[in-house]
Order: structure tokens, then sequence, then C-alpha cells
């Protein structure tokens, strides 16, 4: 039997990411006790109904004020309120760590709120679905993905060390990274892709003729496609925001690159083209 790493783990959020930390840690027998917050009443009552988290909390005060280690998993644009309104009940020596899907702003605004004593660690699971909720957590998402922290010069090193070490329980593989280069790296490799995937189904059901269902035709290339377009809005319409110079920048990439395949497209190209999608074959290729 692993012996726990905390006695008390808080986890504000306990939607799929939140809910599979608290799942994954408990399978591994890390944690003693997992705490539930939620604004959303129904999925906080499923999360104890399913086994998710062991008590519901409530009131962000309650649920933090005896923990070892606070979780926040809800979306970018609310953890820095969650963490200002949960700062004055944190017990001494509570690490506060996050799952945000961007670090740098958040990081450098949730630093300064955490009280003297007390620490905060930047992390993002690179790991997920396209489903939200209590519901869709389970112990095994972080199974053999990796996990990014994202330390400043002001971290805490024991801090860092128990958050790197609940993670690897959880499965993971845990990387550190500058924030910056987070920000810069997951917005061409997370970011962008959602936005032309959530852009993709716009076109393709505005293509339609008035009475038409066109997206009823949808086959294995589109659905493959635009799965994640089945992602929650208020997430990304977060990440969006917060991580809009990166995203800019690589939507800005992607419109010329878009804008050069049209115009060969246009004039017929074809020896362009095929060399075109060779070279995207042999990158794609090169992933798996
Ligand atoms: N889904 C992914 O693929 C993925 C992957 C890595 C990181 N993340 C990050 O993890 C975080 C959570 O994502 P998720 O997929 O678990 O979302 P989710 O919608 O499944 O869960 C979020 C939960 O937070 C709750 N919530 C929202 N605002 C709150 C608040 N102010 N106080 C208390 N509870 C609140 C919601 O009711 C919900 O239950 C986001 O920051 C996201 O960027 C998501």
């Amino acid at each position: 039997m692993t012996k726990p790493l905390i006695k008390t783990l808080t986890v504000v959020g306990v939607g799929l990411i939140g809910g599979s930390f608290a799942l994954a840690l408990k399978a591994a027998g890390v944690v003693e006790r997992v705490i539930g917050v939620d604004r959303n009443a129904d999925n906080l009552a499923l999360a104890l109904q399913l086994g998710v988290i062991d008590e519901a909390a409530a009131s962000l005060a309650d649920g933090v004020c005896s923990a070892q280690v606070v979780f926040v998993a809800v979306p970018v644009g609310s953890v820095a309120p969650v963490v200002a309104q949960a700062a004055p009940s944190l017990p001494p020596g509570c690490v506060v760590t996050d799952a945000g899907s961007v670090k740098e702003e958040l990081v450098q605004v949730c630093e300064p709120l955490i009280p003297s004593g007390c620490h905060f660690v930047g992390g993002h699971p690179i790991a997920g679905t396209e489903h939200s909720g209590a519901a869709a957590a389970f112990a095994e998402l972080y199974r053999g993905k990796r996990s990014i922290l994202t330390p400043t010069e002001v971290t805490d090193a024991d801090a860092l060390e128990l958050v790197r070490q609940l993670w690897q329980a959880a499965g993971s593989r845990v990387e550190c990274m500058e924030a910056t280069t987070h920000d810069r790296v997951f917005a061409a490799v997370s970011h962008l892709p959602h936005m032309v995937a959530y852009a993709l189904v716009h076109a393709v059901a505005g293509s339609a003729e008035a009475e038409e269902n066109i997206l009823a035709f949808s086959a294995g290339g589109f659905r493959d496609f635009t799965r994640i377009a089945s992602s929650d809005p208020v997430m990304w319409r977060d990440i969006a925001l917060m991580n809009r110079g990166a995203l800019l920048a690589l939507l800005d990439r992607y419109l010329l690159e878009f804008s050069t395949l049209r115009s060969h497209v246009a004039d017929s190209d074809g020896p362009w083209l095929e060399a075109f999608f060779h070279t995207s074959k042999r990158l794609r290729d090169g992933i798996i």
C-alpha cells in the first residue's frame, strides 16, 4: 500500500480535470480525503454520489480551510478570482496549484494573491477529452500523459516537489517549462486547432442551403477533425482571451498558409498541391 502524500486535497471545480485528478490520487492511495467545491450544486452532488469526492463543501472558504493542497480546475478566467476568494481561508503551509491551459498571465496574477506561508505552483495537465463535468471524470485520464509545471523564481521548492509527486502518482510524466514558452507552444498545438475546428463547423454549416441539414451528411473525416469543437464553450472563450497574444500570431500564420493553399487551388496547381500535401503527411506521420 502506497503511503499517503497528503491528508486532505480540495478540488475547486469538480469537472473532467479536477474530478479525474481526485480519482487518480485516490486510486493511487496518496490522498486520504478529497473535498469538492463547485459552483454548480448538481455537479457537486453528482461528484459525491459517484465517489469522485468524499465531501462536498458548503462554500469555498469551508472547502479550503483544512486543505494541504488546493487544486483549482475551473475555466482559466475564473482561476484568479477563486484564488483571491480562497486566500484568506488557506491554512498555513497550504499549496495551491491549478490546471489552467494558459499560464503566463494566470501565474503572474495568482502568485501575489497567496498569503505568506502558503505557496502557488502553476500547472497544466496535457490530457483531456471533449466532455465536461464530474460524470466525465476517470482515474486513468493522466496515465502516460505529460503534466507541465511552470515554476517561477519565487516558487517554493518543497511545494513544487509535492505537486510533482502528486502528478506522478496520477500517472503522468512531469516537465517544468517557462510560462511564456508554455503559452506559445500550446497556442500552436492546442489552441489554434480548437479555433480551426470551431470555425470549420461554422463554415460548413453556413454553406448549406436554407432548408438543407448539411451536417447530417458528415462522415469520418469531418467528425474526426471537428471532435474538439464539442469542447466546453466557456473554457475555450477564456483560453482564447487569456492567450490572445500567442494565439493571434498563430492565427495570422494559419491565415497565410490557408490563403496560399486557396490560391493554388484557384490556379489548379496540381504539382504544388501534391507537394504541399506530401510535406503535411510526412510531418503528421512523424508525430505518431
Ligand atoms: N478539458 C480539457 O481537455 C483540459 C485539459 C487540460 C487543462 N484543462 C483546464 O482545466 C480546467 C477545467 O477544465 P475541465 O475540462 O475540467 O472543465 P469542466 O467544465 O469539466 O469542469 C469545470 C468545473 O468548474 C466549475 N466551476 C466553474 N467556475 C467555478 C467557480 N468560479 N467556482 C467553483 N466552481 C466553478 C464548473 O461548474 C465545472 O464543474 C480549465 O482551466 C481548462 O483550461 C482542460
